[in-house]
C-alpha cells in the first residue's frame, strides 16, 4: 500500500474549495510520457498554478502504472527544484470499475474518477457509492469524481456515439446518495479533436467551423440545485486551428477538427466548474512540432531534437491555458 501523502501529492478537496471561491478552474492535464510531464510542471511552476496530473487506462497500459506513479513523485521533487511547491494531484481519469479505482488508490493516487455514466442511473449510483466508501475510508482521504450524463466523442477507451446532457433533476439525488467529491457533467463538450459534426456547426468567412455554444443554461440549473458543489468539464480542448494547420501543412490530415472556444471555457471556469480536462490540445501541439521538424530536417534522427521542440511548445500551451483560459495562474 502506497499512500499519496508519502509521495508529496494532495487530493482535490482544498484545491476545489479555493477554485470555487476564487472563480477559476484547476487544470487537469493528461500525461503519458516524460516530455508531457516536464512541460506541465515547468508551465505550472512558472505560472504558479496548482495542477491535476491525469492518468487514463490507456496511459496505464502504455506507460506502466509503477513508472507513472514514480513520475508523479518525480514531478513533486522537480517542482520543488524549480523553486515552487505547487500542489500536485495524481488522478485516475475515466476509471471504469471498482477494481481499477481500488488498485490506483492502493498505489499512490490521490484522486480517482469512477465513470459510470454509461450505466443505468441506479447502477451508476451503486458503483460510484462503492468507490467513494473505499476511497474516503483510507488513512489519507482520496477524493472521487463521478459522472452524470454522457459525452459524445471517440477516444481509445472512452467512446459514445451520442451525447446525453446531464439532467439537473438527477444531480441532488446522485450527490447525496454517492457522496462524491465532484461531478463531471455533459453540457456539450466531448472528447477528441472533432467535437461536433460539420452539420452541427456554422462556418466563418474563412470556412473555419464554428461550433454550437455550450449549454450554460443546464450548468446554471445544476449550480442552483447543488450550490457550491465542484463541477468538472471533460472534453474541454479548444483544438487550436494553428496546430491543425501546421499538422496539415506538414503532411497530416485532420478533417473537420473543431473544439470548444476558449472564451466559453473562461466563462465556465468562473462558475462552479473547478476542474477542466485537456488532453487533445497537447496531442495536437506535440504532433504539430514533431511533423514540422521531420519535414524541415529530414536528416534528423535524434529524438531529443524533435521531442525537445514539442516539449517547448507544450509548455507554452499549458502556460497559456493557466493564464488565459482557466485563471489558475498566480493561485499558489
Ligand atoms: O478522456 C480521455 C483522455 O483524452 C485520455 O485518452 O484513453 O486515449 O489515453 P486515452
Ligand atoms: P479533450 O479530448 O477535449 O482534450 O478532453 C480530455 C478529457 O476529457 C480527459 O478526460
Ligand atoms: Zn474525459
Amino acid at each position: 500500500m502506497v499512500s499519496y501523502s508519502d509521495l508529496g501529492l494532495v487530493n482535490t478537496k482544498e484545491l476545489f474549495k479555493k477554485a470555487l471561491s476564487g472563480g477559476y478552474a484547476i487544470p487537469a492535464y493528461n500525461f503519458n510520457n516524460m516530455e508531457q510531464l516536464q512541460a506541465i510542471i515547468m508551465a505550472c511552476v512558472e505560472t504558479r498554478s496548482p495542477v491535476i496530473l491525469q492518468v487514463s487506462s490507456g496511459a496505464r497500459k502504455y506507460a506502466n502504472q509503477t513508472i507513472l506513479r514514480n513520475m508523479a513523485r518525480g514531478a513533486v521533487e522537480y517542482a520543488h527544484e524549480l523553486g515552487c511547491d505547487i500542489p500536485i494531484v495524481l488522478h485516475l481519469d475515466h476509471g471504469d470499475s471498482f477494481e481499477i479505482c481500488k488498485e490506483c488508490i492502493e498505489t499512490g493516487f490521490s484522486s480517482v474518477m469512477i465513470d459510470g455514466s454509461h450505466l443505468p442511473y441506479e447502477e451508476n449510483v451503486a458503483l460510484t457509492k462503492k468507490v467513494c466508501e473505499y476511497a474516503h475510508s483510507q488513512k489519507d482521504y482520496v477524493t472521487v469524481e463521478g459522472e452524470l450524463g454522457v459525452l459524445a466523442g471517440i477516444e481509445d477507451d472512452v467512446s459514445s456515439e451520442h451525447s446525453h446532457f446531464t439532467e439537473p433533476e438527477e444531480v441532488v439525488d446522485f450527490v447525496n446518495k454517492t457522496k462524491v467529491d465532484s461531478l463531471a457533467i455533459s453540457i456539450g463538450t466531448s472528447h477528441g479533436r472533432a467535437k461536433f459534426k460539420p452539420e452541427q456547426c456554422t462556418k466563418d468567412a474563412n470556412g473555419i467551423l464554428i461550433p454550437p455554444p455550450l449549454r450554460f443554461d443546464i450548468l446554471e440549473e445544476i449550480e442552483k440545485k447543488i450550490p457550491g458543489f465542484p463541477i468538472v468539464l471533460h472534453g474541454a480542448s479548444s483544438v487550436p486551428i494553428e496546430y491543425v494547420q501546421i499538422i496539415e501543412k506538414f503532411g497530416g490530415k485532420l478533417t473537420d477538427s473543431v473544439g470548444i472556444p476558449e472564451e466559453q471555457l473562461r466563462r465556465a471556469a468562473k462558475s462552479a466548474v473547478c476542474k477542466i480536462n485537456i488532453d487533445s490540445d497537447a496531442r495536437l501541439a506535440m504532433t504539430a512540432l514533431i511533423r514540422k521538424v521531420f519535414t524541415e530536417k529530414p536528416d534528423e534522427f535524434d529524438p531529443r531534437k524533435y521531442l525537445g521542440p514539442a516539449r517547448d511548445e507544450l509548455k507554452k500551451l499549458y502556460a497559456h491555458k493557466n493564464q488565459n483560459v482557466l485563471g489558475s495562474a498566480g493561485r499558489v
